[in-house]
This record gives C-alpha cells, sequence and structure tokens, in this order.
C-alpha cells in the first residue's frame, strides 16, 4: 500500500529557535514598521511567509559544499560544477553567474532594453518589470483569460494568451520586440504552473517572427513537477526530463537561484546566443564581477550546484506541492477565498473576496497582512494595488488586475504542525474580517513602492 501520509522527505540536523511575542508587543512593532510588514525586523516574526525567496533550508551536503567552495578569482573549480549543473538543466551554451535573480535581469534588460521596446511575459515579476521600465522599455503582461480569475480552477493558470501574443507582435513590431518571456511558475499570477503545450505554443510564435523566448525559471522545478501530475504524457518523465524540454524551447533564461536552487542567494543568466552572451559578460565584469564568479563566492556557487541536483527529487518536489495544497485545501474548507488551485510556492488570499467592503485605493491585503502579523506574528505580503497600483496623471490610483496575500512557503524550513497553527491563525484573521479597515499610504518611494512604503490605518 502506498500511505497516505505524506512527510517531510529529510530529517533535521540543526535548529534555529523561533520568538514569541505578545499581541500588545507585535501592536506596537508595527506601528515601529509604518504597518510595513518588510519593515518589521526578522526576529520579531513567529512564522515568516514573506517570500520563499533566499529563505531556504540548505541540505548537509549544501553546507559540505559551503566548506569546499573553491575562492580562485578565476577559473574557481566551484564554477565549473556551478556550470555543469546548470547546463545539465537547461543545455544551455553560456551560463553567466549573476549574485540574485535581478541582477541577471539588470544585465539582460540594460543591453536589450531601452525606450520603444516593449517585453511580453505571462506576468512579469515586479523586479522584472522594474528593471526592463528602468530602461526605459515596456513590460507588458499577456496572462491567459482563466489565471485572472482567482476562483476558477484550472490546471495551467500561468499560460501565456497565446492569439494576444500574435496580436501585441503585430501591433508594435517585431523589430521593437527583442525577445518573450515566460515566467515559470507565474509568481505574481498566483504561483500557477505552465504548460508544456503552452511553451511549445509560445515558441512557435516567437519562432515565426524570430524572437528569442526567455524563461524566469526561478522556479523550474516546481513547474515541472506540476506538468508531470497534470499533463497528458508526462506522467513516466523524471523532473529532469520535463526541465530539459521545457528549457529546449527557450533561446535564454535568468534565474533566481534563491527558489528552486534551495539556496540563500545566488542567480543566473543562461542563454545560446554567443553576441549576446558576450555583451552580458563584458557588463557583468562591470556591476558584478569576473564571469567565472558573478558577484558570488565560489561556496556559493557549490551550493547552488548541490541545489539544483536535489530540487528535482521527486520525493521532495511531492513533499513541496502536497504540503502547500494541504495548507490551500484547509484554509478553503473554512470558507477563505483564494486563488485555486493552490500554487506551487505559495497560498494567495484573495483579498477583493476577503474584504469586499474595502476598496482597492483602501488596499485591503495591507489590511489582512497587517492583521496576520497581530494576530499570530505571522507574516505575508500584500500582491496587490500596493505592489503593482500606478498613478494616473490627476493623481488618482490605477488598481491592480487582482488584491492579493501572498503566503510564500520557505523550503524545507516549517514543519506541519507549523502549518496547522498558520491555519488556525488564517481562519480566526477571516471570522473577525468585519472588523478590519483599510489603510492609506503616508510615504512611499517611486518605484517598488511596496519594499518601504508607510501606512496609516483608516478608521
Ligand atoms: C518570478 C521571479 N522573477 C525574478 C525574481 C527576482 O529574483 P531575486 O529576488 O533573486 O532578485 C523573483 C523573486 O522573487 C521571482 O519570483
Amino acid at each position: 500500500m502506498k500511505p497516505k501520509t505524506i512527510i517531510e522527505p529529510f530529517k533535521i540536523k540543526s535548529v534555529e529557535p523561533i520568538k514569541f511575542t505578545t499581541r500588545e508587543e507585535r501592536e506596537k512593532l508595527l506601528i515601529e514598521a509604518g504597518y510595513n510588514p518588510f519593515l518589521l525586523r526578522g526576529d520579531d516574526v513567529l512564522i515568516d511567509l514573506l517570500t520563499d525567496s533566499g529563505t531556504s533550508a540548505m541540505s548537509s551536503k549544501q553546507w559540505a559544499g559551503i566548506m569546499n567552495g573553491d575562492e580562485a578569482y578565476a577559473g574557481s573549480k566551484s564554477y565549473y560544477r556551478f556550470e555543469e549543473a546548470v547546463n545539465k538543466i537547461t543545455q544551455m551554451e553560456h551560463i553567466i553567474p549573476t549574485h540574485q535573480g535581478r541582477a541577471a535581469e539588470k544585465i539582460l534588460f540594460s543591453i536589450v532594453g531601452g525606450e520603444g521596446k516593449y517585453f511580453p511575459n505571462n506576468t512579469h515579476f515586479d523586479t522584472t518589470r522594474a528593471n526592463i521600465e528602468f530602461s526605459g522599455a515596456v513590460a507588458e503582461d499577456l496572462l491567459t483569460e482563466v489565471g485572472k480569475h482567482p476562483e476558477e480552477r484550472a490546471d495551467f493558470k500561468g499560460n501565456m494568451d497565446v492569439e494576444k501574443l500574435e496580436k501585441f507582435i503585430k501591433q508594435k513590431g517585431v523589430e521593437n520586440i527583442p525577445l518573450c518571456m515566460i515566467t515559470v511558475t507565474n509568481n505574481s499570477g498566483g504561483g500557477q504552473p505552465v504548460s508544456m503545450q503552452n511553451i511549445r505554443e509560445v515558441k512557435k510564435v516567437c519562432e515565426k517572427y524570430s524572437i528569442p523566448l526567455f524563461l524566469d525559471a526561478c522556479r523550474f522545478a516546481e513547474n515541472a513537477y506540476f506538468i508531470k501530475l497534470r499533463e497528458k504524457g508526462y506522467e513516466n518523465k523524471s523532473v529532469l526530463e520535463i526541465a530539459q524540454e521545457m528549457f529546449s524551447y527557450a533561446d535564454g533564461a535568468t534565474m533566481s537561484a534563491k527558489k528552486d536552487a534551495l539556496v540563500n542567494i545566488g542567480g543566473f543568466l543562461a542563454m545560446n546566443d554567443d553576441e549576446l552572451a558576450m555583451q552580458c559578460s563584458n557588463l557583468l565584469i562591470v556591476t558584478e564581477g569576473f564571469p567565472t564568479y558573478g558577484g558570488l563566492a565560489g561556496r556559493d556557487l557549490e551550493a547552488v550546484a548541490q541545489g539544483l541536483e536535489e530540487v528535482v527529487d521527486e520525493h521532495y518536489l511531492e513533499y513541496r506541492i502536497k504540503s502547500v495544497e494541504y495548507l490551500g485545501n484547509k484554509i478553503v474548507d473554512a470558507g477563505v477565498p483564494i486563488i485555486e488551485p493552490p500554487g506551487g510556492h505559495a497560498i494567495y488570499i484573495d483579498a477583493k473576496r476577503f474584504l469586499p467592503n474595502i476598496a482597492p485605493d483602501k488596499y485591503p491585503g495591507q489590511a489582512i497582512v497587517c492583521e496576520l502579523y497581530l494576530e499570530g506574528g505571522v507574516r505575508a505580503v500584500e500582491i496587490g494595488s500596493v505592489m503593482f497600483g500606478k498613478y494616473d496623471e490627476k493623481g488618482k490610483l490605477i488598481p491592480a488586475m487582482m488584491e492579493l496575500v501572498r503566503l510564500a512557503i520557505p523550503r524545507r524550513v516549517y514543519t506541519q504542525s507549523h502549518i496547522d497553527y498558520l491555519i488556525e491563525i488564517i481562519i480566526e484573521v477571516y471570522k473577525n474580517r468585519d472588523k478590519l479597515n483599510g489603510y492609506e499610504i503616508t510615504y512611499e518611494a517611486p518605484m517598488l513602492r511596496h519594499f518601504t512604503a508607510k501606512f496609516k490605518p483608516l478608521s
């Protein structure tokens, strides 16, 4: 018999205590943080679901790799191990290490971006959008229609709308679209996967117009596992084979290794185009470091290489995907509205349905985020009009497409009892939702404002 209980596929060798605080203490701490949990001290958080990025627990083999790191400035053996590990999955010609995902984006879009250029994606992540816009170019989201409806269940809600892509290319002109991207899984759209069929169809359109296709591959392994579970013809393939096929349709990739490489820092740019790779390497030398370390220490490269081997393990991925699903299903059963079905790395609470009486310009997601902290010391993040809202010429807020609260689950960090505690807290906040009020922004930076914004509760 196959046991129904899916266990954490690891033993715990080292533990880190977490600090308990009282509600009164948290009220004070939240005021000091301007009602922005990004500005809290990590130490004052009990369960930290701000991000799954760089928060993974490393394995004993990764820690051993840290000791084995070769810190040679040029040609370090750790680079070659890293290159081999990335190449095994992406099978791309040029592998350029960067200190994290946005550094890869910055280099890429500094070269191919600029005024008059357009970059389509299923949904750009905030740093991708920011790097594109910073170059003067336009970032366009072309998510499939079903992906915009949180309450609808579908297998691949991260897909790109292929028809819209072709229309977009014709409208903006091939010469103005240096590359097209697909983000796997689609973080800003609910951690939803993209099907192999969709990647293939997007590639076909890109090929027709000679536009290179790049993957934003932060969560390639989670995406590949969803394909194995949900897409016909892939059930008997290994996750590695599926990942290799995903990358086979791409001409390049950016990756923040802080997700599916199970490390605390790192990233890379990978591509096949020799000329573009040379330009990227040259810029890397100016901004990150020599091409065999790219802003990382040799030990970090070792940890990435080892993490990439571990992440395609199917016991790990089964535990990963099922534990996120467990959380999602339990809160759905209690009536909490989320993006359905549960995503790969996070649960996204649908703040519009959770708090229908708080308008987007009063930031319902922020109200939930603050209350989760006050109720149980849980830190989550708003992914809605705080993160993606824009202003029109009159200074009126143009709300984001969705108002979400993301509960991102760090990899291999929390056990089932942490998740059960979290479920209790979310349900309690949901029961008391009528008592919640909106927020107003009292300070904001010109870009990526959610990181440093300050808020005031409305009464
Ligand atoms: C889809 C996606 N792309 C890019 C990034 C940026 O990566 P980093 O935080 O390593 O700069 C992230 C980070 O969360 C992401 O989720």
